[in-house]
């Protein structure tokens, strides 16, 4: 379950908020089996960083390869259902004011990573709230793959995320730096973000 009451409060304590066993075992399955379908028909792209700059590839600092959620399945609608609902929760309980919700497919190959950022910097200053969703079945410790959440006062890393089926981390997108480690097998994600409206999210675009 997204418990929006336990997110909210997570969010204003600590900036982030992350559970196991979130999403059912055959939504990440069917997730995971179209994901593959869109890589195999090479619908995957270099992902990339920045406004104005979105087809710029920088592969040293990150070398995953994503595609944008469209809603074209009832498994996509059924995960969006959720994040709406998420939306929703969230605004009444911290009056976020969040306006849309975008996530992308995100598949990172063996040995891809994507070192530490920030997801509100250049070309997302919109993006108010990340929400990460895991899709592999079976992923052991030694896999590596960890989400690394960094979150103390000086930035210091405060939780390893093995991205495993189900788990699903929350985080505020302007203060939490985060980073993906390399892992040996195949790793898959959809990675999100709920987003105030650009045009009246006045503070947020002046942060860039
Ligand atoms: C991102 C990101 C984290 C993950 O796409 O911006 O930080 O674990 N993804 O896939
Ligand atoms: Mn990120």
């Amino acid at each position: 379950m997204l418990d929006s009451t336990a997110i909210a409060d997570a969010l204003c304590t600590s900036g982030w908020w992350m559970a196991r066993n979130v999403l059912e075992p055959g939504l990440c399955a069917v997730l995971q089996a179209e994901l593959l379908h869109w890589q195999a028909t090479g619908a995957l792209k270099t992902a990339g960083i920045g406004r104005g700059d979105a087809h710029r590839q920088h592969m040293a600092t990150r070398s995953d390869r994503i595609a944008w959620l469209d809603g074209s399945s009832a498994a996509q609608q059924q995960y969006l259902a959720l994040m709406d609902a998420l939306r929703v929760g969230l605004n009444r309980e911290l009056m976020l004011g969040l306006f849309e919700f975008e996530a992308q497919f995100t598949h990172y190959p063996p040995g891809a990573f994507y070192r530490q950022h920030r997801d509100s910097f250049a070309g997302a200053a919109s993006r108010v709230v990340n929400i990460v969703t895991y899709l592999n079945e079976h992923w052991p410790a030694e896999a590596g793959g960890e989400l690394v959440v960094y979150a103390g006062e000086g930035g210091e890393e405060v939780q390893r995320v093995l991205p495993a089926a189900g788990t699903v981390v929350v985080f505020l997108s302007e203060r939490i730096p985060h980073e993906v480690l390399p892992a040996t097998r195949d790793r898959y994600s959809i990675a999100g973000w709920f987003r105030v409206n650009a045009t009246t999210g006045a503070r947020l675009d002046l942060m860039e």
